[in-house]
């Protein structure tokens, strides 16, 4: 009688239901990366894999909406660095979707005036048919790969129509507490209510490993005593930690632009078989997507509207932007489609997907705001298989693969700019004094909850 019962618990435990996928990730890494649409760096991935909504060069924009016979410019595949950046200021965008400066009411949008944006920055048309081009797939051998071997998202949007901040603040926040471009008095003030980060969720939490822009410390949540110990400069630590099975539950990885490392080092993570790694673009610098940027049914976050002269209400989302997902658990060249309606009938991916998808995966209590619950996430394409792959590529095999020399001479150049722009001396200085005054009130005894620098 006993040696039949214990035959039959053996039987239970060898057997284990395959309906259910308990949800493998213990280590989520968000690198997001900055203005680049989808078509411009992935377009042209429809060649090596037809499933991809991309481009075939067919796709068309003129110098003039409104004249039929302007100049015609064709998707190119001869994309290169652009300096100056193209526009990407909420005003440039409507002109870039709709074709047109003060009518908005194209739905679907026409996705037709990027062409004529550019050549009112640049009346020698050279910036018109930069903004229609793509990367040939071999410039970009890094994504080419990853693509081929974990998951692409082909229908993932910008959260608002304008420039890099108030998105980036999407991917954290699932809102931008009402701001359409980089109002750093507003992060400086936001209270957690107002900016509620999905980090400050996390209970081992947070953890945000950034270059010399310490760009975390412009939140005000973020300035509380007791995460003074959790940013880290990402050349000294990332490594370091993620070689130990240290990094924490929930990691944002900022400006590393085309970073190979970042995917080599959690490569090589004793905790790799637990690791989800998102790459995305904050937003589409301007450049040409031809997937018309939903317009409808996207619900505004908190009701806020901005005011005259355009009485924007972020009730409708940016232009398509690259995301990638990486992990053991994704099945080989998956490609992501949406929309799937649900949870709703309108529901997209966009960036509130990360912190609503977050939420899943670590089953936190709530979402964070109202367009966080109204994002698809993701969390199904970590929980198909029933073991990790092992067949992931290794650090040497996408080194070697590695061709791209004008991306790869990209961070310098940026870092320097934003450090003239943002005022070098006063970032350093800002960072220093942060510190410093963070070790002496924890010294001091004073609460964590405190905020440093207030
Ligand atoms: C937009 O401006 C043009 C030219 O000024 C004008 O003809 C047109 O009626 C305006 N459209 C709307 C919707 O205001
Ligand atoms: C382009 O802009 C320059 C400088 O503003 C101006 O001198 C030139 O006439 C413009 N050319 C055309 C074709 O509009
Ligand atoms: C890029 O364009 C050139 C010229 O049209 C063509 O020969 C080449 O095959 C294209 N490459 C890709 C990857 O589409
Ligand atoms: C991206 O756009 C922002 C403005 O939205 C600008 O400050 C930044 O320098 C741009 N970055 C790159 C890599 O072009
Ligand atoms: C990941 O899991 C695979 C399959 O179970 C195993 O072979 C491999 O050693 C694991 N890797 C790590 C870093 O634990």
């Amino acid at each position: 009688m006993a040696s039949s019962i214990t035959i039959f618990i053996l039987m239970i435990l060898n057997n284990p239901p395959t309906t259910v996928h308990a949800n493998p990730i213990k280590n989520i890494v968000v690198l997001i990366m900055e203005n680049r649409s989808f078509d411009h760096m992935l377009g042209w991935m429809k060649r090596i894999n037809p499933e991809i909504n991309g481009v075939d060069g067919s796709e068309v924009n003129q110098l003039s909406v409104t004249d039929t016979n302007s100049k015609r410019f064709y998707f190119n595949n001869q994309s290169h660095y652009l300096d100056p950046d193209p526009g990407h200021s909420f005003q440039a965008i409507r002109e870039q979707i709709f074709g047109s400066d003060n009518d908005t009411s194209g739905n679907p949008p026409s996705m037709n005036g990027f062409a004529q944006q550019a050549y009112d920055m640049d009346n020698t048309t050279s910036m018109s048919q930069s903004v229609i081009n793509g990367f040939d797939p071999d410039m970009v051998v890094f994504y080419k790969t990853l693509i081929s071997e974990f998951a692409v998202f082909d229908r993932w949007f910008a959260s608002v129509p304008s420039s890099t901040q108030p998105n980036r603040l999407y991917v954290h926040s699932a809102t931008s507490n009402g701001a359409t471009n980089y109002i750093p008095a507003l992060l400086i003030r936001a209270t957690h209510k107002e900016l509620h980060l999905i980090i400050s969720m996390m209970p081992e939490y947070p953890s945000e490993y950034t270059t010399r822009i310490f760009r975390p410390l412009f939140y005000r949540n973020l300035r509380k005593l007791k995460y003074i110990t959790k940013f880290h400069e990402y050349d000294l630590s990332f490594k370091q930690h993620s070689n130990e099975g240290k990094l924490p539950g929930y990691v944002v990885v900022e400006q590393r632009y085309m970073d190979t490392k970042v995917y080599e080092t959690l490569r090589a993570s004793p905790r790799w078989n637990e690791t989800l790694f998102v790459i995305t673009y904050d937003e589409h610098g301007g450049f040409f997507d031809h997937v018309p940027t939903p317009v409808s049914g996207v619900p505004s976050t908190n009701g806020i509207v901005r005011p005259d002269p355009f009485l924007f209400k972020f009730d409708r989302l940016g232009v398509r932007v690259p995301t990638i997902a990486v992990s053991p658990w994704i099945e080989k060249g998956t490609v992501v489609h949406g929309p799937n309606e649900s949870p709703f009938p309108t529901s997209e991916y966009e960036h509130s997907s990360i912190p609503a998808t977050v939420k899943k995966l670590y089953d936190l209590s709530s979402f964070l705001t109202k367009r966080g619950e109204w994002a698809v996430t993701f969390e199904g394409i970590v929980e198909k298989k029933t073991q990790p792959r092992t067949d992931c590529p290794e650090l040497m095999q996408l080194a070697a693969v590695l061709k791209d020399h004008i991306l790869t001479s990209f961070p310098d150049k940026i870092r320097n700019e934003m450090n003239v722009k943002q005022g070098k001396e006063y970032m350093e200085d800002a960072v220093r004094r942060f510190f410093e005054a963070g070790q002496y009130a924890k010294k001091m005894g004073v609460s964590e909850e405190h905020i440093i620098l207030n």
